[in-house]
């Protein structure tokens, strides 16, 4: 492959960016192929559940879609938990932070703050609090967090549901991942 003639950045030439510009572009038009493994890659993660994470993540975006979410909120649903990977007491602010570009800000902050969210539906059995979110109770969003937080991230831990395939997903994917928005 071509490479740049620098060994530090400072001494790089418009040349040779304007080669790494191009590299990075083409690199970047495989993000959405990068996400989907991301997902797929969910089956080999957090045990205990009932499903994997990557069956939950599937249940949320099909819910999602099933209920009419725009594409960006669907593909949002798909890799809300993606970030359980790298970041565990962070993962919705990773999420976000991949979202930004491409997805309107306020599904961004649903996904960067759903943690938080969700403890109101298991705080009470395990000794958190239930009602952290309530630090959010004035803002713009809380309601399409809640929201989000009941009818696609709660109950997306059931066996028996149908959830679509990820392959199904496919085109939403790259069509959202297309271009950045919101740069
Ligand atoms: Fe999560
Ligand atoms: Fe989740």
């Amino acid at each position: 492959m071509e490479t740049v003639g620098f060994t530090a950045m400072a001494d790089g030439t418009p040349e040779d960016y304007a080669l790494l510009d191009r590299l990075e572009s083409e690199y970047v038009k495989g993000l959405p192929d990068r996400l989907l493994a991301a997902v797929d890659a969910l089956e080999h993660s957090l045990g205990g559940y009932q499903v994997t994470r990557r069956e939950h993540s599937l249940q949320s975006a099909t819910r999602a879609r099933r209920d009419g979410r725009s594409d960006e909120y669907v593909a949002a649903a798909l890799v809300h938990d993606i970030g359980d990977e790298l970041a565990p007491y962070t993962h919705g602010e990773m999420v976000a932070a991949i979202l930004r570009p491409y997805v309107e800000p306020r599904i961004c902050w649903v996904v960067g703050h759903h943690g938080v969210f969700q403890q109101y539906f298991y705080g009470r059995q395990s000794g958190v609090d239930p009602n952290a979110r309530d630090r959010y109770r004035d803002h713009e969003w809380f309601d399409d967090c809640a929201e989000f937080c009941e009818l696609y991230d709660q109950n997306c831990f059931d066996p028996a549901y149908d959830s679509l395939a990820l392959e199904s997903f496919e085109p939403l994917m790259r069509e959202v991942f297309a271009e950045p928005r919101f740069l």
